[in-house]
C-alpha cells in the first residue's frame, strides 16, 4: 500500500472541516449497513495476494502473521453471514483448506515459527463459524469446516499442561519458540471459546467439560479475576503465581462467547449467566465516550500490527453472543451501535479518502494509520449490527451441514510433523526483542493503569 504522506493531514483538515463521512452509514438502514460492510471488505481484501499466480493461497503479506490471515478469513466468513454477498466465498474456502496442513488440523510446517496455540485457534476458529453459520461445505473428499475444528480442538487437549501453574496450554506449541514458558489468556480462551461452541454445535459434553476445566483454570490462577476482568498471561517458572495484567479487549471477547455459549449450552444455568454477564460489564475498560477502544495501546499510538486487530474480535464475539445469550442483546448493541458509527467515520484517510485508522473515538479524524487489521475491525464492527436480522448458529440437530470427525487431528504427539530445528538463532534472538519491547510496553502500561 502506498499512500502520500503528506496529504494525511490535508485529508483530516478537510475531513473535519466539511463533515465527510466517507464510509456512509445509517445503522437504521439494513441496506447502509451492507454497502458499508461491501466497501470495507472490498478495501480489506487488497491486501491479499494469496490467490495471484504464484502466492501462497491463505498468507498475508508481511508485516502480517499467519494468524491474522486466518482471522481475516474469519470477517470474511461473517461478511457472507451477515451480508449475503457470496463474492468473496470462493477465495475464502480456498484460503481455509490450503492452509490445513498435512494433518488437516491448521499445523502446517511452513509456519512453525509462528504457531503458537491461539495462531492455530484463529484458523479453527475460522473453520468453527463456518460450521455454524452453514457456509458453503468444501466438496466431498477435503477437510470440512466441522472436523477442522475438532482437529484444532483435540490437538490441543492433547497439550493441556499439568506440569506446571495447576493445567493450561501454553502459548507456543513449539519449545524452540519464544514464548514457550507463557500460559496466556488468548491462548486458553480460544481453547475455551472453541471447546463450548462445539459442545453446542455437537451435544457432545466432553467439549463442555474442556469448556469447564479451562474457564476453572483461568480462575485458578486469576488469568480471570473474581472482578471477572480478563488479564494477559503468566509464566510456568514461576508456576504462575505472577501475572502480566495488561488487558486486550480480544481476550475479553473471546471469554465472554465462550461463557456464553456455556450458558446456552447448561440451558441457561445461574452460574454461567453470572459470569457472562459480568463479563459483558467489564468489557467497559475497552469503551472511552461510548465508543470502544483498545485500552492498553491506543491512546499512546503504540498497537502493534496485530493489536491493530484486537477490536475486530471483541465486536465478532460481542455480537455472536447475543445469539446465545439473549440476554446481552441491548447491552451489546448500546455499544456496538456507537463503536459502528465511529468507526465508520474515520475511515476517512488515504488515496481513497476512505481508508480506516484505528481511532473510533475522534469523529471523522483519521488517525493516519492503515492495514488489515484497521479495516478488519471497522467492517467486523459495522456488520456485527446485522446480527438482529441473522440467523443463530445451527447446531448437528438443527440445520447444521458440516461432517464431522470427533477424532480429527488424531493423537498426535507434540511437533510430530516438524523438524524442530526450524528457528534460526535470528529468529530467536528477534523474538527476544520482540518479548523486551512487550515488557517495555508493558511496564509503561503498569505505571499507565496506576497512575
Ligand atoms: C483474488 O481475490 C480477489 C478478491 O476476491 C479478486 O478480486 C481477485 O480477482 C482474485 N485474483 C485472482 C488472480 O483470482
Ligand atoms: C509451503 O511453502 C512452500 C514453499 O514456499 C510452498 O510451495 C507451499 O505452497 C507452502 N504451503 C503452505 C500450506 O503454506
Ligand atoms: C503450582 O501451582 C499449582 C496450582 O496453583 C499447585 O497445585 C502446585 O502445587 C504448584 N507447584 C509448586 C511447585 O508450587
Ligand atoms: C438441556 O435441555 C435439553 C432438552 O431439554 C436436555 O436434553 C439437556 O440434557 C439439557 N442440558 C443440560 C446441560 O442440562
Ligand atoms: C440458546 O440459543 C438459542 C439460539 O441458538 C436460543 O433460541 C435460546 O433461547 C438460547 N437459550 C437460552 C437459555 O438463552
Ligand atoms: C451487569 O450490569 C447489569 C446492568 O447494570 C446488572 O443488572 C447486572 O447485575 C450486572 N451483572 C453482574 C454479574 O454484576
Ligand atoms: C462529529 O463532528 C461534527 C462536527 O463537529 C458534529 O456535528 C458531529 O455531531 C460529530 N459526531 C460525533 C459522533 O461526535
Ligand atoms: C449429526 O447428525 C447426523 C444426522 O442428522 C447424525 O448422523 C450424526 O451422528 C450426528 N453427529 C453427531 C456428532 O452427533
Ligand atoms: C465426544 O468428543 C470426544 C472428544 O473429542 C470424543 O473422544 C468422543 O468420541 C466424542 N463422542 C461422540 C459420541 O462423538
Amino acid at each position: 500500500m502506498r499512500f502520500v504522506r503528506s496529504l494525511t493531514a490535508a485529508t483530516a483538515l478537510l475531513a473535519g472541516s466539511q463533515i465527510v463521512q466517507c464510509i456512509p452509514l445509517d445503522l437504521d438502514s439494513e441496506d447502509s449497513i451492507k454497502q458499508a460492510a461491501s466497501t470495507l471488505a472490498h478495501d480489506m481484501m487488497l491486501y491479499y495476494t494469496g490467490n495471484n499466480t504464484g502466492d501462497i493461497p491463505g498468507n498475508l503479506p508481511a508485516p502480517y502473521y499467519w494468524w491474522e490471515a486466518g482471522a481475516m478469513f474469519g470477517a470474511m466468513i461473517d461478511y457472507w453471514y451477515y451480508t449475503g454477498d457470496p463474492t468473496y466465498n470462493d477465495v475464502t474456502t480456498q484460503a481455509l483448506l490450503f492452509q490445513v496442513g498435512p494433518d488437516e488440523d491448521y499445523m502446517t510446517p511452513n509456519q512453525t515459527k509462528t504457531t503458537g496455540n491461539d495462531d492455530q485457534a484463529f484458523w479453527g476458529l475460522a473453520a468453527m463459524t463456518a460450521a455454524e453459520v452453514n457456509f458453503p461445505n468444501p466438496p466431498k473428499g477435503q477437510p470440512q469446516w466441522l472436523a477442522l475444528a475438532q482437529a484444532v480442538f483435540n490437538t490441543q487437549a492433547a497439550r493441556w499442561d499439568t506440569q506446571t501453574c495447576g493445567g493450561g496450554l501454553k502459548w507456543q506449541v513449539f519449545p524452540f519458540n519464544n514464548g514457550y514458558n507463557y500460559k496466556n489468556s488468548i491462548s486458553n480462551g480460544c481453547f475455551f471459546n472453541l471447546a463450548s461452541r462445539l459442545a453446542k454445535y455437537t451435544g457432545n459434553n466432553t467439549y463442555a467439560e474442556w469448556a469447564e476445566r479451562s474457564w476453572d483454570w483461568m480462575r485458578s490462577i486469576n488469568l480471570v479475576d473474581e472482578n471477572y476482568f480478563v488479564y494477559d498471561g503468566s509464566d510456568d517458572t514461576i508456576n504462575c503465581t505472577r501475572l502480566n495484567r495488561i488487558q486486550w479487549s480480544y481476550n475479553a471477547g473471546a471469554m465472554l462467547l465462550g461463557a456464553a455459549t456455556m450458558y446456552n449450552h447448561t440451558n441457561g444455568s445461574a452460574v454461567w449467566e453470572e459470569r457472562t454477564s459480568a463479563l459483558m460489564n467489564h468489557t467497559d475498560v475497552f469503551y472511552q465516550d461510548g465508543v470502544m477502544f483498545e485500552v492498553a495501546c491506543e491512546n499512546v499510538n503504540r498497537c502493534n500490527v496485530d493489536q491493530q486487530s484486537f477490536k475486530a474480535y471483541l465486536s465478532r464475539w460481542m455480537a455472536a453472543s447475543t445469539k446465545v445469550a439473549p440476554f446481552l442483546y441491548d447491552s451489546v448493541m448500546a455499544r456496538l451501535r456507537p463503536s459502528a458509527r465511529g468507526a465508520a467515520a474515520q475511515c476517512s484517510g488515504g488515496d481513497n479518502g476512505r481508508t480506516c485508522g484505528m481511532k473510533w473515538t475522534q469523529n471523522v479524524t483519521w488517525d493516519g494509520t492503515y492495514g488489515v487489521g484497521q479495516q478488519m475491525a471497522a467492517l467486523e464492527v459495522v456488520q456485527s449490527n446485522l446480527i438482529a436480522s441473522a440467523r443463530g448458529p445451527v447446531t448437528n440437530s438443527s440445520g447444521g451441514t458440516s461432517v464431522g470427525n470427533p477424532a480429527a487431528g488424531g493423537s498426535r504427539t507434540v511437533g510430530a510433523a516438524f523438524d524442530t530445528h526450524g528457528a534460526t538463532q535470528a529468529d530467536r534472538i528477534g523474538a527476544g526483542f520482540l518479548t523486551a519491547f512487550v515488557l517495555c510496553l508493558f511496564m509503561s502500561m503498569v505505571w499507565y493503569m496506576n497512575s
